[in-house]
């Protein structure tokens, strides 16, 4: 069912790309009106400048799905403003106990370096693939946005020696870093998704931390869902195959592979994330899929 090949490459219009676009059209969707649950300004020119013809007609409004219990606004808005709070939170968190080193995995069109209030003396690394990383940092600058650290964006494949590209880059291997993975582990293959740990651990000093999503059951994610997810975007006319872009079968779920490899743990399941940010978690197809995941955020040592 994959169409995915070592070395496949993309832009935010194309493949594995496109996931960067979508997630960041519900944040620029969370972002409008009145009283909004996100506030992320870029992501609606990002989405805009990428061109793709049905993300744009999203923002504008032209198509909704708002007969879709899953993709409604209220629900999509509800779920992007929790992850995002909780990435977003993580930072301020690990900022206000002294780390000054940031490394954003598989950044997409994340724009936090450009909108959270970093201290003075913050160094923030983005890594994606070059041509995602690229097209941000141009739309970004011809948009006239400034970013509020020292941001030092790295266009490299996760599944070649990132490691090394960060360290070119002058990361420093003696101060604690702050590791955000937020919406990319089903993209890479389940071994690449260990050694990304592993690199994490290495480069890591102590006290440094990562923040990542947790699936009990990565096929749940993978499988069914993807396709049925898929079917409702091509209802809908977007030409996103998720099933086609991210790899299933077999893989360690996160808490079993970090617990057992000398990380720290602390977890905190949709549900209660839904509380903590005042909304109340659906009981419907949303809780069979979504309900058992995590956020989890975990110290080395
Ligand atoms: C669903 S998007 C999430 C983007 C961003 N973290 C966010 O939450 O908005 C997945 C991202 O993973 C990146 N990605 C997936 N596999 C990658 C790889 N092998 N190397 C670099 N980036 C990768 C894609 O380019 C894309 O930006």
């Amino acid at each position: 069912m994959t169409r995915r090949s070592a070395g496949d490459s993309w832009d935010p219009a194309s493949h594995v790309g496109a996931t960067a676009t979508m997630v960041a059209v519900y944040r620029a969707l969370a972002s409008q009106g009145p009283d909004p649950l996100v506030n992320d300004p870029l992501a609606d020119p990002l989405v805009r400048a990428v061109g793709l013809e049905q993300f744009v007609r999203m923002l504008d409004g032209e198509i909704t799905f708002d007969d879709d219990p899953l993709l409604c606004r209220g629900a999509a808005n509800e779920l992007i403003a929790v992850r995002t709070r909780f990435f977003d939170d993580f930072f301020t968190e690990a900022t206000d106990a002294g780390v000054r080193q940031a490394v954003i995995l598989a950044s997409g069109l994340d724009t936090r370096a450009y909108r959270l209030r970093w201290p003075d003396d913050m160094v923030v690394y983005e890594i994606d693939q070059p041509r995602v990383i690229e097209f941000k940092t141009w739309t970004l600058a011809e948009h006239g946005a400034v970013p509020t650290a020292d941001r030092r964006p790295i266009g490299i494949d996760l599944r070649n020696d990132w490691p090394a590209a960060l360290r070119q880059h002058g990361f420093d291997v003696n101060q604690p870093t702050a590791w955000i993975a937020e919406g990319l582990l089903i993209y890479l293959p389940p071994d690449d998704q260990d050694r990304l740990f592993d690199s994490i651990a290495a480069l890591s000093a102590p006290t440094s931390q990562v923040a990542t999503e947790h699936f009990p059951d990565p096929a749940l994610v993978s499988g069914e869902h993807a396709q049925q997810l898929s079917a409702r975007w091509n209802r809908m006319g977007l030409d996103l195959n998720l099933s086609e872009l991210i790899y299933s079968g077999e893989r360690r779920t996160v808490m079993e592979y970090l617990t057992t490899h000398g990380w720290r743990l602390t977890a905190r399941t949709i549900k209660e994330l839904y509380a903590h940010n005042g909304f109340e978690f659906p009981d419907d197809e949303m809780a069979a899929v979504l309900g058992e995941m995590s956020f989890v955020a975990a110290t080395l040592g």
